[in-house]
């Protein structure tokens, strides 16, 4: 056990100084980003950065993104950056946007990597994330500060719901905004290749490369690990391990609003037969019309935005009511919504209605 120090709003101006001091001496410390709380320690220091895969229990195969405080700073852990790539960097940086770019060799430990010759990298667009950063002068290796498996930390309570006494300290900011992670994506060949859909969507993206670029969606593929090898698409690691899983099972229910709420009506009385606690997720507009244990409500159907900022700490209220079934409505997969989407669809383990 390690006490886990708590470092609420208020104090911020203490709370970044005794955290940037505790990650320069290679302790692990969970701060907020724009888009979920990142695990964060000193890139280039393997036994703090090992920290981070033992605090989580993640597997060591799963490579980490590193986070900047300035865009300028990328060269000083990637050898080379391409014209698409800097395009990329000044539209988006800083913002929920990830790149995988080829890493510069020894400027960060190989189990940020996991081994491969790529690094992620990201300028959060959050002012405590990067000021944490140039206080403790390290680039920061952060995965979302949740234990393996569980929702992405959106509030610094999740973070001490799942880390309290195995890391160094949280430092609170309050919710964070977008709700779900950034965007990973690699560029590859003069084609933008999503690896992961998140806060930076592929309209924004196809704008920002103003047709020099091919847009290429590599996720959501329902079996993506069981693609052939020598079609050479570039993949998240991560994507391949179960995450966001809830406690209980999950039905996501998809097509357009009009025709979603008979059928989530329809499937929440016949789990009402056969479990003991059920929820649904819905929009706002909607949740007058369901009968189930809890009503957890995402915002309205007009803001997928909305959906995405709650989904996480909703999830989370999923598995402290004991809830062993949930029925969630979809959204249109456009904008935030694909992000959104894939999120779903992950902790719903696949399992899908369309009406
Ligand atoms: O919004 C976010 O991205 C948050 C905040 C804290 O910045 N971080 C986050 O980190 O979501 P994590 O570790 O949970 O997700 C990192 C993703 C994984 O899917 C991983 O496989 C992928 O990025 N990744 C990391 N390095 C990679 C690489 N060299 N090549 C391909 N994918 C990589
Ligand atoms: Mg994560």
């Amino acid at each position: 056990m390690t006490e886990t120090k708590y470092w609420p709003a208020a104090e911020r101006c203490t709370g970044l100084k005794e955290a940037a001091a505790a990650l320069a001496e290679g302790g692990v410390v969970a701060f907020p980003t724009e888009t979920v709380y990142g695990l964060g320690a000193d890139a280039r220091n393997t036994s703090a950065v090992r920290r981070i895969f033992i605090a989580k229990g993640r597997p060591s195969d799963n490579p980490l993104i590193v986070h900047l405080a300035h865009a300028e700073h990328v060269h000083r852990i990637v050898g080379s950056v391409n014209e698409i790539e800097s395009i990329l960097m000044a539209a988006f940086w800083p913002g929920p946007l990830t790149l995988v770019l080829p890493v510069r060799e020894g400027a960060v430990s190989p189990l940020v990597t996991a081994g491969l010759d790529t690094v992620a990298v990201r300028v959060p667009a959050h002012d405590l994330a990067r000021e944490l950063i140039d206080a403790c002068g390290c680039p920061l290796a952060a995965p979302s500060a949740n234990r393996s498996g569980r929702p992405s930390p959106t509030l610094a309570d999740h973070v001490m719901e799942d880390l309290n006494g195995r890391i160094d300290g949280v430092l609170d900011g309050g919710p964070t905004g977008v709700g779900l992670e950034s965007t990973v994506v690699r560029v590859m060949e003069g084609r933008i290749h999503i690896l992961r859909p998140g806060g930076v969507t592929s309209e924004q993206l196809r704008e920002a490369a103003g047709g020099t670029a091919e847009i290429v969606i590599t996720v959501n593929l329902p079996n993506s690990d069981a693609v052939a090898p020598e079609q050479e698409t570039p993949r998240a690691p991560g994507m391949k391990y179960a995450h966001y899983a809830p406690k209980g099972d999950m039905l996501l229910v998809t097509g357009d609003f009009s025709g979603i709420a008979a059928a989530v009506q329809g499937k929440l009385a016949e789990a009402k037969q056969r479990h003991r606690r059920v929820a649904v997720l819905c929009c706002t507009e909607h949740a007058a019309l369901y009968d189930a244990d809890a009503v957890l409500e995402y915002g309205s159907r007009h803001s997928p935005e909305d959906a995405a900022h709650s989904l996480y700490s909703l999830l989370r209220e999923c598995d402290e009511l004991d809830i062993d079934y949930i029925v969630a409505e979809g959204y249109p997969e456009t904008g935030i919504g694909t992000a959104l989407m894939n999120r779903l669809r992950k902790a719903a383990g696949g399992n899908e209605l369309t009406v």
